[in-house]
């Protein structure tokens, strides 16, 4: 598939969607407490896609993905499965979000601390949402998307962490993943240049120690092969005219996007 160019109506779409996913994530934080489960947490978020947006959760029977949500604990990289365990004081959780609206996707994560994290988790996931930021900054015409993935890569290993390479952002629209795919890492001046209209989403999946993963038995849930901790922040972009327009952008993001470190 070729990389899709968004006219004016599929944008002010792709901007309903992306506000949509969200407002989900803003909509769960009080409900990410010890205890709760992360099916619990996917049954708040499905009734209030379907039942409050009006709206359809991306994921769920998506290549026969069973839930309507991602959850991702501790060293848990991306696409765990909810399920009955109970989040517990110190856990990290990432809830990735994706929902369909009028036919386009909005698609947004963010890591979630379950009471008092330890510093170490604290640091990682500060660093991984600013590691999105600087690649979301390089976002213009005329960027590559070797750009971006070098700036993500070159950001996170001067804090000697690590990025995962298997999996990558990719572009958004009619469908949940487009061409380009938007590697986390990679070589400036490479790659696709960027044009205005382009949508695609950034979502470094970074680790504390090394790279490697593997695929638990379930056939989705990604974790760090030496279980090390793991942490991934997603927004959904698009290229303007004259830089970017976040379509994912929360209200707590407003006033500050970068974390303070
Ligand atoms: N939301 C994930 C992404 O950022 C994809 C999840 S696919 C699923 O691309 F099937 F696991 F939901
Ligand atoms: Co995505
Ligand atoms: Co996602």
């Amino acid at each position: 598939m070729s990389v899709t160019i968004k006219t004016r109506d599929e944008i002010e779409k792709m901007r309903v969607a992306g506000r949509l996913a969200a407002q989900v994530l803003e909509m769960i934080q009080e409900h990410v407490q010890p205890g709760i489960t992360t099916g619990e947490l996917d049954r708040i978020c499905d009734d209030y896609i379907r039942n409050v947006q009006q709206a359809i959760p991306a994921p769920y029977e998506y290549r026969g993905f069973p839930k309507s949500i991602c959850t991702s604990v501790n060293y848990q990289v991306c696409h765990g499965i909810p399920g009955n365990k109970k989040l517990k004081r110190g856990d990290i959780v990432n809830v990735d979000i994706t929902v369909i609206k009028d036919g386009f996707h909005g698609d947004t994560s963010k890591m979630f601390f379950v009471g008092e994290p330890s510093i170490l988790a604290r640091r990682l996931v500060q660093v991984t949402q600013n590691a999105m930021w600087t690649g979301i900054e390089q976002v213009r015409p005329g960027t590559c998307l070797g750009d971006i993935g070098h700036a993500i890569q070159a950001f996170v290993e001067s804090h000697s962490y690590s990025v995962v390479r298997e999996y990558c952002g990719h572009g958004i629209g009619r469908e949940f993943h487009e061409d380009p795919q938007v590697l986390h890492y990679g070589t400036p001046g490479t790659g696709l240049e960027l044009q205005s209209g382009m949508c695609f989403t950034v979502e470094p999946m970074v680790n504390a120690g090394k790279r490697q993963v593997k695929l638990l038995p379930d056939g989705w849930t990604v974790v760090t092969k030496d279980r090390s901790l793991s942490a991934q922040w997603e927004h959904t972009v698009l290229v303007t005219e004259d830089g970017h327009e976040v379509l994912t952008l929360r209200q707590e993001e407003l006033g500050q996007r970068r974390a303070a470190q």
